[in-house]
C-alpha cells in the first residue's frame, strides 16, 4: 500500500501549486502594447510594421508566395479571429507531393512553409495579443475575449482542484478504515492481516481520475500564460548515422528545410533565400552539429530574444536538417575550387594588364 500512499502525496503536492499558477495568470493582462511589441519583433521583417507589402526588409528576398498584405481589409476581414490565431499557431505541413512522402493538406489548412509557426515559441495569450494588433492593421477589432477564456480556465482549474481535494479525503478515509479493520483482525487472530485493498479501490479510481482532470486543466492554463519552451532543455543528440543512410537523410533534411519548415524564408544558401538570419552556405565549416541540433529544437533556450522561432521539429527531423546543414561547405567541391581559382587568375590577369597599361602611359608621358 506504500505506493498508493506516495501517489496520494504526489497528488496533494500538485494541489498546492495551483494557487501559484492562478496568481501568475492574474497579473499578465496588458494586451495592446504587447501585441505591437511582439509583432515588431517576430513579424515585421516579413510583413512590415504597418502590414504593407514590400515594407519589411525581408519581403523582397523571400521565395514565392510573398507575405500577404495585412492591411487589405476586404481580404483580411474574411478571416475569423480564430483563423488568424490558427495561422500563427499551427503545425507545419510538408508541402512535398503526397506520393513522395509529403503531408495530406486539406482545403482549410494553411500550408505556406515560409510563414513560420509560433506555436512552440509564444504563449497563447501572446498570440492573441498579436491577433489583436493584426486586426488593427486593417482597421478591424478583435472580438475574441482573452480575459473571458482566462476566467473560464481559472474556474475549471478551481473546480478540478476542489474535486481532487474531496476525492483525496474520501480515499484517505477509506484507506484508514481498511487499515484499522486489518489491525483489529490482526489482534483478534494474533497474526498479521493485510488491509483489504478492494474495499477502497473505488475511491482510489475516483482520485486518479480527478488528478488527470486537474493535470489537463493545469496544462490548458499553462499554455495560455507561459511560453512552451520555457525551462526546457534539449538532451545531447545522437548524430551518428550509418554511411549508407547518410545521402538519404541529407536529402530528407534539405526537403524539410525548404518544403516543411521554410528555413529558406529567413536564411540564404547561395544567392537565394531570406535575410532575417545569417547565410548558411558555410554552416558545415562554421557550426558544430550538436550545437545546431540544440539550436533548431529550441533557439530561445540559447538566446531568449532570438527572432528565430522554435518550429516544433521532432528529433528525427532536427537530425536530418542538422546533417543537411553540416554538408554545406561552399568551396569544398573540386568544381568550386577550380571555379574560384579561375576567377582569381582572371582577376590577377586583369590587374596585371591594368598595371602594364598604366606603366605604358607613364612611359609615354615622359
Ligand atoms: C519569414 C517571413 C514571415 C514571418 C516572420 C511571418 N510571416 Fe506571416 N506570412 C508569410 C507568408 C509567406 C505568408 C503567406 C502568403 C500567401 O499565402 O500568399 C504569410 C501570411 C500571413 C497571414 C495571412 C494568413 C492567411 O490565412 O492567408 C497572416 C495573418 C500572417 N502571415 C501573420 C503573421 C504574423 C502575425 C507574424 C508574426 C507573429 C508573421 N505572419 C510572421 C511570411 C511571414
Ligand atoms: C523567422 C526567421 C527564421 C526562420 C524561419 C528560421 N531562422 Fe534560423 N535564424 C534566424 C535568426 C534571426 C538567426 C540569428 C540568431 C539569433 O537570432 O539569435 C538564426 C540563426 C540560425 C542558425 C545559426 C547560424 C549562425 O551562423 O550562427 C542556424 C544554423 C539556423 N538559424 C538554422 C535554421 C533552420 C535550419 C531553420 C528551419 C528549420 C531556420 N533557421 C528557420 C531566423 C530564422
Amino acid at each position: 500500500m506504500k505506493a498508493a500512499r506516495l501517489y496520494a502525496m504526489g497528488v496533494v503536492g500538485a494541489v498546492a501549486w495551483v494557487g501559484a499558477l492562478i496568481a501568475v495568470a492574474g497579473c499578465t493582462s496588458e494586451q495592446g502594447g504587447k501585441g505591437h511589441e511582439l509583432y515588431v519583433h517576430y513579424c515585421s521583417h516579413c510583413h512590415g510594421e504597418s502590414g504593407k507589402q514590400n515594407e519589411g526588409f525581408n519581403w523582397s528576398s523571400m521565395p514565392d508566395p510573398k507575405p500577404k498584405d495585412l492591411t487589405n481589409k476586404s481580404e483580411m476581414s474574411t478571416f475569423k479571429d480564430e483563423d488568424i490565431f490558427n495561422t500563427i499557431s499551427r503545425d507545419m505541413k510538408d508541402t512535398t507531393d503526397v506520393a513522395e512522402g509529403g503531408d495530406e493538406i486539406g482545403d482549410d489548412d494553411f500550408a505556406v512553409p515560409t510563414m513560420p509557426t509560433f506555436k512552440y515559441t509564444l504563449s497563447e495569450e501572446e498570440i492573441w495579443a498579436i491577433v489583436g494588433y493584426v486586426r488593427g492593421l486593417h482597421g478591424g477589432k478583435m472580438e475574441f475575449k482573452v480575459e473571458e477564456r482566462k476566467k473560464q480556465l481559472e474556474a475549471a482549474l478551481l473546480t478540478a482542484k476542489t474535486n481532487l481535494e474531496q476525492a483525496t479525503k474520501a480515499y484517505e478515509a477509506a484507506e484508514k478504515q481498511a487499515s484499522e479493520e486489518a489491525e483489529k483482525k490482526s489482534e483478534a487472530l494474533k497474526k498479521d492481516v493485510e488491509p483489504d485493498e478492494s474495499s477502497y479501490a473505488n475511491e482510489l479510481a475516483v482520485m486518479v481520475k480527478a488528478k488527470k482532470e486537474l493535470d489537463a486543466a493545469q496544462a490548458a492554463m499553462t499554455n495560455l500564460v507561459t511560453r512552451p519552451g520555457k525551462g526546457t532543455s534539449v538532451a545531447r543528440p545522437d548524430l551518428t548515422i550509418k554511411p549508407d543512410q547518410l545521402a538519404k537523410t541529407v536529402a530528407l533534411g534539405q526537403r524539410l528545410y525548404e518544403n516543411k519548415y521554410g528555413c529558406n524564408g529567413c536564411h540564404s544558401i547561395g544567392p537565394d533565400g531570406g535575410k532575417v538570419g545569417p547565410a548558411l552556405d558555410r554552416a558545415g565549416f562554421r557550426l558544430n552539429g550538436t550545437w545546431v541540433f540544440r539550436w533548431l529544437k529550441n533557439p530561445q533556450a540559447m538566446n531568449a530574444e532570438s527572432r528565430m522561432p522554435a518550429l516544433g521539429l521532432s528529433d528525427a527531423d532536427a537530425k536530418a536538417v542538422t546533417l543537411y546543414l553540416t554538408t554545406l561547405k561552399s568551396m569544398t567541391t573540386e568544381e568550386d575550387i577550380q571555379k574560384a581559382a579561375a576567377a582569381a587568375a582572371a582577376e590577377k590577369a586583369a590587374s596585371d594588364k591594368a598595371a602594364a597599361e598604366k606603366a605604358k602611359e607613364e612611359k609615354a608621358k615622359k
